[in-house]
């Protein structure tokens, strides 16, 4: 009654924010991203009928916190009668800080307990499951560039392009470390009810989707750029019109965006995406990443930069 599980972050570059069912946490809004390859969550589930209550390590630490979340997802992998659980995980990047530690989380979390209970979910309905836990994870169970449509009463999930057919870099310029101040899930919530541009955001959502599939589809990374970083503005913007306003960029975070600026005007094949975080990633060509690594490295405030290429989704890995 055990297994182990692996899986990436994935960064969006069509964004998810907002819901329109909180109690089943289905977005109000389809979303793009690509599945990254060296940062990785590693979950570790037992159930074990002589445990009392679930258990979680997180980095060694027990982590009370995130347990009622975690026990929550294990619910619906398995059932409420399920036997307790002890669960650990380990990650090689930062928590919280805006590098969707919970998608790759929940998205190991599923894969390992479907398997540790011998569930035999299909990839959809674990898709499903770990979106039920956060909407982003959903996407962590694909590789390559993945969309999640959001159908009626559920969301569906494809590959637009596996990771090695347009092997695209990502730098992630890590500007603070920390957690952030307002977690996505209640800011979500904030800009519905708050923000006077979020009706725009969600009507405007589907016309950015289809132009991302096209460039995609198409690998015109221009215009993929051009798309992905009025997206990314937008939701930005959504956030910062909303009471009380939600800011989760530093002046670093503008620094970086300056040099993004600068080398696309040298005619470096580079763009940048920010999540509900400080850090800025920038997705390039490959042969364009050491002069994207060198150029955020050397942005005054910038306290360390990670790079990696694309990736493949969530999977059982030997457990010993
Ligand atoms: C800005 O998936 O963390 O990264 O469903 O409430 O857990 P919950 O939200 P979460 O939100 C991600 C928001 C985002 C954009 C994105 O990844 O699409």
């Amino acid at each position: 009654m055990r297994a182990a599980a692996r899986a990436q972050p994935n960064i969006a570059l069509i964004k998810y924010w907002g819901k329109r069912d909180t109690e089943q946490n289905l977005p109000a809004v389809g979303s793009i991203s690509i599945t990254l390859a060296d940062l990785y969550t590693t979950m570790r589930v037992e159930f074990d009928g002589a445990l009392r209550a679930d258990m979680l390590v997180v980095n060694d630490a027990e982590n009370a916190a995130m347990l009622p979340r975690v026990s929550r997802c294990l619910d619906a992998v398995v059932g409420v009668d399920r036997s307790r659980a002890a669960i650990t995980s380990t990650g090689n990047f930062p928590i919280a800080a805006g590098l969707a530690s919970s998608a790759s989380a929940f998205a190991a979390l599923v894969v390992a307990a479907d398997a540790a209970a011998r569930k035999d979910h299909s990839r959809e309905q674990l898709a499903s499951l770990a979106g039920m836990a956060s909407g982003s994870a959903a996407r962590s169970i694909y590789g390559g560039f993945a969309e999640l449509a959001n159908a009626d009463d559920a969301i569906t999930l494809s590959t637009l392009c596996p990771a090695g057919e347009w092997p695209l870099s990502v730098v992630v310029a890590i500007t603070a470390t920390g957690p952030k101040p307002v977690g996505s899930t209640e800011a979500m919530e904030t800009s519905r009810e708050t923000s006077p541009f979020y009706a725009r955001w969600v009507e405007q959502q589907q016309a950015d989707l289809d132009e991302a599939r096209d460039a995609i589809q198409s690998r015109d990374f221009a215009r993929l750029g051009n798309v992905a970083e009025h997206n990314c503005l937008k939701m930005h913007s959504v956030m910062w019109a909303s009471r009380p306003p939600m800011v989760y960029w530093n002046a670093t975070t503008l620094e970086c965006m300056d040099a993004v600026r600068q080398m696309q005007a040298d005619g470096v094949p580079v763009f940048f995406t920010i999540d509900a975080g400080p850090q800025l990633k920038a997705v390039c060509e490959p042969a364009a990443v050491d002069t994207v690594r060198e150029r955020l490295a050397a942005t005054p405030g910038v306290e360390a930069v990670m790079v990696t290429g694309l990736g493949g989704g969530a999977r059982l890995i030997d457990d010993d």
